[in-house]
């Protein structure tokens, strides 16, 4: 008897996981290129797509990705997106990629998360120190690790993640993401250099930081 419960819970438990795993969302049609000027039309999701007559390969096509980015700025970094705004063919197909440069001896890729993407990342030149931080609920666990030139690392979607350049020489490192857009939100510029600035009473609380600091700190970005 005790066995046959075990067996009706262990069925339901597998019925109710097959609801609880993710999918990626189906794209409907072989390919929907976006279009750039929606002036005739309401913005519903995502981007308008072509007339499937007209669709090149081009359409399909981002060239440059070999070109190192401007790393010279305050966080010694830079990220060259291909996401839909770049390369019009990924719209609805759930897939973009970066490159990301990074300056020799610190330069960093500042702590930041993508809303709508996980990221996996290849370095292909140098040494990085990457970390993600899961949620309150997890007890904000730190999760490191230093990469070398094919190492890969993976940031859950959402997570606040970061990448270092630990090393003496330029460092390169392509990632993929899971969405056509990802979006990226970097954590200090959204808190401290917000349009208009967030009241320093706001920052003061929650970083624990005298008002002046806040006050510096805004005065910054
Ligand atoms: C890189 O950016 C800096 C600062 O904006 C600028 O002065 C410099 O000319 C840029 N270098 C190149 C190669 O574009
Ligand atoms: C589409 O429009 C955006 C916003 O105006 C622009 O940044 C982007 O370069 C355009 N993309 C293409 C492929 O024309």
């Amino acid at each position: 008897m005790k066995s046959a419960y075990f067996l009706v819970a262990f069925a339901l438990l597998a019925f109710a996981s097959s609801f609880v795993s993710a999918y990626d969302p189906s794209p409907l049609q072989d390919f929907c290129v976006a279009i750039n000027d929606t002036k005739n039309g309401v913005f519903v999701n995502g981007k308008f797509c072509k007339d499937r007559e007209l669709v090149v390969a081009n359409d399909f096509f981002f060239p440059g990705l070999d070109e190192p980015g401007n790393t010279s700025n305050a966080v010694g970094s830079a990220v060259t997106p291909v996401s839909v705004e770049q390369l019009l063919g990924l719209n609805t197909l759930g897939v973009s990629l970066a490159r990301i440069d990074f300056a020799p001896y610190g330069g960093l890729n500042a702590p930041h998360t993508h809303p709508r993407g996980t990221e996996i990342l290849v370095v292909q030149e140098g040494t990085l120190y990457v970390g993600f931080v899961s949620s309150n609920q997890d007890g904000n666990r730190l999760f490191t690790k230093v990469l070398n030139k094919g190492d890969v690392f993976v940031f859950p979607i959402g997570l606040i993640h970061f990448q270092l350049n630990i090393g003496k020489t330029p460092a390169v490192a392509l990632s993929a993401l899971s969405s056509q857009n990802p979006g990226t939100i970097t954590i200090a510029d959204a808190l401290f250099g917000s349009n208009p600035a967030i009241k320093p009473d706001v920052l003061t609380k929650a970083f624990m930081l005298e008002p002046n600091v806040v006050k510096y700190l805004q005065s910054r970005f």
